[in-house]
């Protein structure tokens, strides 16, 4: 199957291993635009995944058989509707379904008319409001400003002040603001494949946020994640998908704007029950490198399905009883402030338990760049996570990029807990 894969990230980087894991050729995949590492792996092109007319007519062009969009971008773009318009199968919901991710008021309504369990919420547009929400609610305070994704535009935070100055930046910039109960209890990250009508769950990982051990600092992309979680209770996914995942996707149908894509659910486990904080329409990034790394099942056939309507049909995927960690290096200052192009070596070609997923990465003249942000995870699997953990720690402690770094502390609570 000719498979086009949108985006440029160590997510992307992810679902190319997982495709040739599981069995599609390298020689199928292409992948617009990539980075230093795909391009090793399959073809890269240099059109604008943003821009749906140049995918479209790359995509008609190539014969290919199924876009699978990573990034949020170009579905915000309207990249999958022009490509499901010109008959082309498309993992990645429409713009308009894309909007539960990038509005978290449009996220709220459809949870409040499926009835999802989740935090409360009062959408505020002055000081004067967000000031009575926060005193409603009290510490910690949760401040988000609406369509601002992959978390920058949220503060968790016990001090009043920090959390108004907070919500004032993103008011005089004319953007709505959400101030949220405090939810306290144990992130979990659960993926659901949809075609619009059925949803199929994949194996739940556990996100680090934080920027530094022991969630201290700022709230980034992610830096590190596990999968699976041995500590949630029996049923956790079946409660979610009964829950949570398909009254959202029945509610999105019954809209008029379909979920064809990946339904990401955020959630919270906290003792009066399951949460949702928030959706994405798309994989999550670092959570896919750790899901994706223990799949067993063909990922084409599952995203083809998903794409074209036939999710009912596929039985569940499977996945190995191995565990998987991934850790992320990132650049000096990150995510604070952007640091200059540098070179990057020290990476081992990827072996059966430790591999090496890139992002900001470039080739130039046979070197290896990194280009700032999150620069590559490295993802390792194994039998337990004691030796998850030393196997990915050695090989990212092997990296010399000047300036970056890492938390050492991804998966040491489960670890300890599996090791008393
Ligand atoms: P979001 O952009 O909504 O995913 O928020 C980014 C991060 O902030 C989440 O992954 C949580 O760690 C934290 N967070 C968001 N909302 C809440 C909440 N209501 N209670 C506690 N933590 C939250
Ligand atoms: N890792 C969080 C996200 O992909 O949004």
């Amino acid at each position: 199957m000719k498979i086009l894969v949108l985006g440029s990230g160590a997510r992307e980087h992810a679902i190319i291993k997982a495709l040739i894991r599981t069995g599609t050729d390298p020689e199928e995949i292409t992948c617009a635009p990539g980075n230093g590492g795909i391009s090793q792996e399959v073809k890269t092109v240099s059109i604008d995944a943003n821009n749906p007319e140049a995918v479209t007519n790359w995509a008609l062009a190539a014969s290919t058989e199924l876009v699978v969009i990573g990034p949020e971008a170009p579905l915000v773009a309207g990249v999958s509707d022009a490509l499901r318009a010109a008959g082309i199968a498309v993992f990645g919901p429409s713009k308009a379904a894309a909007a539960l991710e990038g509005s978290k008021e449009f996220a709220k309504d459809v949870m409040a008319a499926a009835d999802v369990p989740t935090g409360m919420a009062r959408k505020c547009t002055s000081l004067s409001e967000v000031e009575s929400a926060l005193d409603e609610y009290g510490a910690p305070y949760v401040v988000k400003a609406d369509g601002l994704a992959a978390g920058k535009g949220v503060i968790v935070t016990s001090d009043k002040q920090a959390a108004l100055d907070h919500a004032h930046t993103f008011l005089t910039h004319g953007m709505e603001i959400l101030v949220e109960e405090f939810l306290d209890g144990e992130e979990v990250s659960l993926f659901f494949l949809s075609d619009g009508t059925s949803v199929v769950p994949l194996s739940p990982a556990q996100d680090f946020k934080r920027a530094y051990n022991f969630d201290k600092g700022p709230n980034t992309g992610g830096m590190g994640a596990y999968s699976p979680l041995p500590w949630l209770p029996e049923g956790f996914v079946k409660e979610v998908q009964d829950r949570v995942a398909l009254p959202t996707v029945r509610e999105l149908a019954r809209l008029g704007t379909p979920f064809v894509g990946l339904l990401y659910c955020g959630l919270i486990v906290t003792s009066k029950g399951i949460r949702v904080i928030e959706f994405n329409a798309r994989f999550g990034d670092p959570e896919t490198q750790v899901v994706l790394r223990r799949l067993v099942t063909p990922l084409s056939h599952l995203l083809h399905n998903a794409a074209t309507g036939h999710l009912a049909e596929v039985n569940e995927p499977e996945f190995t009883k191995d565990v998987a960690v991934t850790v992320v290096l990132a650049s000096e200052g990150y995510p604070v402030t952007s640091a200059p192009n540098r070179e990057i070596t020290g990476i081992v070609p990827d072996t059966n338990s430790v591999e090496v997923a890139h992002a900001a990465t470039k080739l130039e003249d046979g070197k290896l760049i990194a280009t700032g942000g999150r620069v590559l995870s490295v993802v390792s699997i194994a039998d337990d996570f004691h030796e998850a953990r030393r196997a990915a720690y050695e090989a990212i402690c092997g990296i010399e990029l000047e300036g970056s770094h890492y938390r050492t502390d991804i998966a040491l609570k489960v670890d300890e807990v599996q090791n008393v």
